[in-house]
């Protein structure tokens, strides 16, 4: 017999059903009456189903009397109708078979509740617990949506490598990818030599896979990727990862303003998806995570995100009069504290950011006649700041040249990318979903160590 989901039971099993289903023991409570409670979690939802487990059983006292938190099985039996509260169904047991024990002097995962900070050590077990349950699910949610919004609007799905040897983002926060031997690198002239490396020059993981987006972008119109993207940056903070996820649509003819368009209805559809597809799993997080967060993400799809120009930002900061830890000043980047006071504090709305000095800003930006700032945006959020990064793409031959000479970047190993605008050149657009804060922000989760399965940050890459 296959076995049934506890969530398919919960919802659509009828009393009288036969059915068998397996999963981890959350806890066993035993009654006077000679029969025991096994509250089951097999991950497919956030509720657990109750098993009723009675002395008939051939194995109750040998086995079941010593079933413990953590503990695998599998249980066969009639689905009956509840008398507890909160739940319509519960299984009666016939047969419980017991595969994997849990010794409660070792297992780590017990009841009571643990920090988040621990769990962060026992990545391996943490996937059983309510909130990485929850946070599990959404982020699956989010993921199929992603697709289903780009698939119905005629994207093409297109794998970018993983392995590159340009810089997108020109940050230099890159990790390498070698097999040069570390013990004894081979050197010419006092440079490392990469003839012998595996692909014959430097190479690295990538930092967005927004090039070679554009190179499918001239051919298709419409494109995204979706995928992980890696940053060597030393940030020790909540928001990043060096490991992360990212979704990058790039479209063909189209300018800044239809870029942001459709940034806007992305968050939203997005968020309205969750709303309606994780419903239990966002209550969970309204009522132990975030308290406003219901109401934050309605306001959300309900609000018309505000746009205006960076020059009029650091104007508005400047004289909130605010004792920020940093400085404001035009020409700056703007910092967590300050993305926040706009989204949060002074327009507690969304935020699009545009028109940013180019100073600032990578190279593949389209520059703005005032010869001082390039057709860029960066969308802000409450909590979180900066969620999405963008811009309109240089398509202009000659100025895209100028501009990489200004970056210092080696036009050799662009000239592909020349190529582009020199065949068939057009005005593009794109921007970049930081998925793991997007997963933080709908979950209200605080750090997002906590939003992925496995982090990769700092001095820490156990698993
Ligand atoms: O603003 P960024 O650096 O933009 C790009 O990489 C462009 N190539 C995107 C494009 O136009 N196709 O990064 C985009 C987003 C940020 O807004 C942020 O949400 C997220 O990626 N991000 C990070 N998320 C987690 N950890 C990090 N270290 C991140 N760095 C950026
Ligand atoms: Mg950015």
């Amino acid at each position: 017999m296959n076995r049934t989901r506890i969530h398919d039971i919960l919802i659509n099993s009828q009393p009288g059903a036969k059915v068998k289903v397996c999963g981890w023991v959350r806890t066993r409570r035993d009654s006077k009456g000679g029969f025991s409670f096994i509250e089951l979690n097999d991950g497919s939802c956030l509720k657990n189903l109750q098993v009723i487990a009675d002395q008939q059983l051939s194995n109750y006292t040998a086995e079941i009397l010593k079933l413990t938190t953590g503990a695998s099985v599998c249980a066969y039996g009639e689905v009956v109708e509840s008398p507890a509260s909160g739940q319509r169904v519960e299984l009666r047991a016939e047969a419980v078979e017991v595969l994997g024990w849990a010794d409660p002097e070792s297992y780590l995962l017990q009841k009571k509740r643990h920090s988040l900070e621990f769990l962060r050590t026992i990545a391996h077990l943490r996937p059983r617990t309510n909130t990485f349950g929850a946070v599990t699910r959404v982020r699956n949610t989010l993921s199929y949506a992603i697709h289903t919004f780009f698939h119905d609007r005629g994207f093409q799905y297109i794998h970018t490598p993983i392995i590159t040897a340009s810089d997108c983002e020109g940050a230099g926060e890159m990790f390498r990818v070698t097999t040069l031997p570390l013990e004894n690198i081979p050197r010419l002239d006092g440079k490392v030599d990469f003839s012998g490396d595996f692909f014959g020059k430097p190479t690295n993981l990538t930092v967005s896979g927004q090039l070679e987006a554009e190179i499918y972008a001239m051919a298709f119109g419409d494109v995204y990727t979706f995928g992980p993207t890696f940053r060597a940056e030393n940030s020790n903070t909540s928001r990043h990862l060096a490991e992360f996820w990212m979704v990058e649509p790039e479209m063909a003819f189209c300018d800044l303003q239809q870029d942001a368009s459709v940034a806007e209805e992305f968050l939203k559809y997005l968020i309205s998806e969750i709303l309606e597809k994780c419903h239990d799993d966002l209550l969970f997080f309204n009522e132990f995570i975030e308290k406003n967060l219901l109401a934050t993400l309605n306001h959300i799809v309900s609000s018309k995100f505000k746009m205006l120009p960076y020059t009029d930002a650091v104007d508005l900061l400047i004289k909130s009069g605010r004792p920020f830890d940093y400085p404001v000043e035009w020409g700056l980047n703007l910092q967590a504290e300050h993305e926040r006071y706009l989204a949060e504090d002074y327009f507690k709305a969304p935020v699009i950011l545009i028109d940013f000095p180019r100073s600032i800003k990578p190279f593949y930006m389209r520059c703005n006649d005032d010869g001082k700032t390039v057709t860029a945006m960066d969308i802000l959020f409450p909590e979180i700041g900066e969620i999405i990064g963008g811009s309109q793409r240089e398509e202009r031959y000659d100025v895209l040249l100028e501009r990489m000479d200004e970056c210092r970047l080696n036009r050799d190993d662009y000239w592909w990318y020349m190529e582009l605008r020199k065949y068939g050149s057009a005005p593009h657009a794109g921007f970049g979903l930081g998925f793991d804060r997007l997963v933080q922000f709908v979950t209200g989760m605080k750090n997002i160590r906590d939003v992925i399965p496995f982090p990769r940050t700092p001095q820490n890459a156990e698993f």
